[in-house]
């Protein structure tokens, strides 16, 4: 059984297209928690997933309001937690609400607040790679439940550098 998914994207292009990719088999409930240092282009395949669950239109950075909702084929929440000063505020924010239901969440900034998450997440974690525009892109999951899915990401990402 597969425990972890690694690609490395070599332009932006291909980041937002593996987030298409990821995006299209994520269904309502699921959370997708991204970390990776400033620049790493948690944003670029946050937008790529959102496209891919029917978001249109431009998707600006939540980093100022924390939490956008979007109605796309599902609902979307889009959460950056830049700005978050400490994660009794992420409480405040009605995270376990946001968290719970039919929306799928895709959160930047996560580690920031990862004991709060459920186990029932993929975590995608974006790291600078030799060139200024490689970056490997490692997608896991702690939740067995979760393993069939990212094998199916791992078929489907198979074209992408390792
Ligand atoms: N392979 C790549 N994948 C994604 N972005 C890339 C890649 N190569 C270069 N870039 C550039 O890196 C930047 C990534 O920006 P992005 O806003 O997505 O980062 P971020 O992780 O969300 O940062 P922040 O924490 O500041 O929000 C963009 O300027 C993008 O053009
Ligand atoms: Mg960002």
């Amino acid at each position: 059984m597969i425990h972890l998914v690694k690609v490395l994207s070599k332009s932006p292009e291909e980041t937002s297209e593996i987030g298409k990719i990821m995006g299209g088999i994520l269904t309502g409930g699921d959370i997708v928690a991204l970390s990776g240092t400033l620049g790493a282009g948690k944003s670029v395949i946050a937008r790529g997933i959102l496209r891919a669950l029917g978001v249109e239109g431009d998707i600006p950075s939540p980093s100022f309001v924390l939490v956008a909702q979007y109605e796309g084929g599902v609902p979307v929440n889009h959460i950056d937690l830049y700005r978050l000063t400490s994660p009794d505020e992420a409480l405040g924010l009605g995270l376990e609400d946001l968290l719970g239901g039919d929306s799928v969440s895709v959160m930047e900034w996560a580690d920031k607040i990862e004991s709060l998450l459920p186990e029932a997440r993929y975590d995608i974690l974006l790291e600078q790679g030799r060139g200024p525009d490689d970056r490997f892109i490692t997608i896991k999951s702690a939740d067995p439940g979760l393993r069939k899915r990212l094998m199916i990401m791992g078929k489907l990402l198979e074209g992408f550098g390792r």
